[in-house]
């Protein structure tokens, strides 16, 4: 099975385990208590659930994921310009990867987490190619 290891941005490890392989990102996330905020419950609308994929970055992407990406880029949001930062709403888990999240809870900033996730990708995707540049090494 394959191994999920959460890092912070300094890279020191918060929590591993192992998932099914096929299991949507987000969902393992939440299933093993991960901090990661998830508002729309995972339909790639609200961004919150972003990751970065430190390892293991996938070579496929889902189109919701990208037509978000290029509207929040056309908003200015640059962070979106990256190609290791995926919605992990977006995501299927298929080999070990090594995630951060960048949206933590914090009441302050929002109600709760999130709504909860179904099991599967939503909406259902349709997949494109990801190309993984080497220099992120991922
Ligand atoms: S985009 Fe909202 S939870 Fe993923």
């Amino acid at each position: 099975m394959p191994k999920v290891t959460v890092v912070d941005f300094m890279r020191t490890v918060l929590k591993e385990f192992e998932v099914e392989k096929g299991t949507k990102l987000l969902k393992a996330l939440i299933d093993n208590e991960v901090d990661i905020v998830h508002t729309c419950g995972g339909n790639a609308k609200c961004t919150t659930c972003r990751v970065t994929i430190h390892k293991g970055v996938p070579t496929k992407k889902t189109q919701a994921q990208h037509d978000r990406f290029e509207k929040m880029m056309r908003s200015g949001a640059t962070q979106f310009d990256h190609p290791a930062v995926f919605l992990s709403c977006q995501v299927v888990v298929e080999n070990d990867m090594t995630v951060s999240a960048s949206e933590t809870f914090n009441r302050v900033i929002h109600d709760s987490p999130g709504k909860d996730t179904e099991d599967k990708i939503t909406p259902d995707p349709v997949w494109v190619d990801h190309e993984v540049p080497d220099w992120w090494g991922g």
